[in-house]
């Protein structure tokens, strides 16, 4: 139990910190690098905030502890959760589900119960820290249940969820078979904020058409009177830090000691991602093989860099796209590397925040094609990082970030042949009018970075009405 109540809590499935081991051999946290945090620490620093999420490993019971200004409340989640919640419920059932069910969804009632019970788990400790008439922010797909279990511990609270996946088209919602509880468990929030208009839509036509509610533009009445607002808040990143980052003299070194080391080809494609079924990493690279058959590109001249951050690897869809991807890669690379020049990079880890930068620098063409996507943050990364206003965002149009980025190079990921020559049209177009094109993103994206996503989350959820 905590001593001192908070007056702004954020509940989120994971805490915003890595461990990090100590010369001594002991562990210490260090601030994760993700947008989230950077646009909360200043609020939380401001309003005492407290911080309720899961350390990443299993069993492990911690006590709250404070770093950086912030107030963390570990959950413990034991090896039985995590496989039933969150490897289980939270990951082959609901994103999937979400994300046009590119994989099948696995419903379980086994999971479903653990999903319910750990967020029974999560919304207790945000009752426990949060102060009188508190405001509390709950955070993405795995605490669905959150808003409504901590309304009723805590009717007095102002509660905000934010979804950062996508919300899925009614007629995919249907398949849930506790799609009821899910829309309760939603509808305990005060604002519900999505990443794209059409799924605050999606959200509000279920709340018509499945729970009888009135919906009048973004509010949905309740039969208690609460009014539920519902409403699109595009997601950012910190765009000033990583432009400081990617304008360091050490990063530009870096990026040209990149360029050498893949040989200084003419062009640098560049894919980062998640290791993910969502992103469409199988299909870009496809794209690029088949681009090398027919002799559009030459490994002389141009290079893919594929990095393939390891992600929630205990998971059979995920094991299974491992193999595929690798299986492809090594394939082209047999067929068209030569002895120091493979044609794709294939690198599958996780880099720190400088390295990403030089990355971002060292590419020419960044290829983010996911089959969907809430948002896509490396899309954003790079157009932080061009800062001279070069390079050329190839981009999926089932990402949210399309709706931003009207001029990138935008792809159906599914249409290989329109792919490929987009891929290479990016390639080829001539610097003043990938000029233009990036000035262009830049501007939008400058007046659009995190801290404005998260004050506007937060004036809609103040306001009253
Ligand atoms: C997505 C989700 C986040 C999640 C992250 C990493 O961005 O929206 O909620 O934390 O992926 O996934 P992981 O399963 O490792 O937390």
């Amino acid at each position: 139990m905590q001593t001192s109540r908070s007056d702004f809590v954020v509940v989120a499935n994971r805490l915003p910190v890595d461990r990090v081991e100590t010369p001594e051999g002991g562990t210490s946290w260090r601030r994760s690098p993700g947008g989230l945090v950077t646009a909360l620490a200043p609020v939380m620093q401001r309003h005492q905030g407290a911080w309720i999420g899961w350390s990443g490993a299993a069993d492990e019971k911690l006590d709250p502890f404070d770093t950086e200004g912030m107030h963390l409340v570990p959950v413990t989640l034991t090896a039985e959760d995590i496989e039933l919640y969150y490897e289980g419920f939270s990951n082959a059932t609901l994103w999937p589900l979400y994300h046009d069910v590119i994989a099948p969804p696995e419903f379980h009632r086994e999971w479903w119960e653990s999903y319910v019970a750990v967020n029974r788990r999560f919304a207790e400790a945000a009752a426990d820290a949060a102060a009188d008439n508190a405001l509390v922010w709950v955070h993405d797909y795995q605490l669905q249940l959150v808003p409504a279990m901590l309304r009723r511990l805590r009717p007095d609270v102002r509660i905000g969820f934010f979804l950062h996946i996508p919300f899925p088209p009614t007629e995919l919602f249907a398949q849930m078979p506790w799609r009821r509880q899910i829309l309760d468990g939603l509808m305990g929030a005060d604002l519900v904020g999505f990443q794209r208009p059409g799924a605050a839509s999606n959200f509000a036509r279920l709340a018509r058409n499945r729970m009888g509610l009135r919906t009048r533009g973004d509010r949905i009445h309740l039969p208690d009177d609460r009014i539920v607002r519902a409403k699109s808040f595009p997601i950012s990143i910190d765009v000033g830090e990583l432009e400081e980052l990617a304008r360091k003299p050490e990063t530009l070194a870096r990026a040209q000691e990149i360029r050498d080391e893949v040989g200084n080809p003419e062009h640098i494609l560049l894919g980062i991602d998640r290791l993910d079924y969502t992103k469409g990493i199988r299909q870009r690279i496809r794209a690029f093989g088949e681009l090398l058959d027919e002799k559009r590109v030459s490994v002389d001249d141009a290079v893919f860099v594929q990095v393939a951050t390891p992600s929630r690897e205990r998971v059979e869809q995920y094991r299974v796209l491992r193999d595929d991807i690798e299986l492809l890669v090594g394939r082209i690379n047999g067929e068209h590397g030569r002895i120091g020049t493979p044609a794709i990079n294939y690198l599958h880890t996780s880099f720190a925040r400088n390295e990403m930068a030089a990355l971002y620098r060292a590419a020419d063409v960044a290829v983010v094609t996911p089959l969907r996507d809430g948002m896509n943050l490396v899309a954003k990364e790079y157009v932080a990082c061009r800062y001279d206003d070069t390079g050329a965002l190839v981009l999926s149009e089932f990402a949210g970030a399309a709706d931003e980025f009207r001029q990138a190079f935008l792809v159906n990921p599914h249409d290989i042949n329109g792919m490929k020559d987009t891929i290479v049209e990016a390639m080829h177009t001539d610097d003043r009018q990938l000029g233009r094109r990036m000035k262009a993103m830049r501007k939008h994206l400058a007046a659009h970075d995190v801290n404005v996503w998260a004050a506007a989350f937060l004036k809609a959820l103040h306001a009253e009405e």
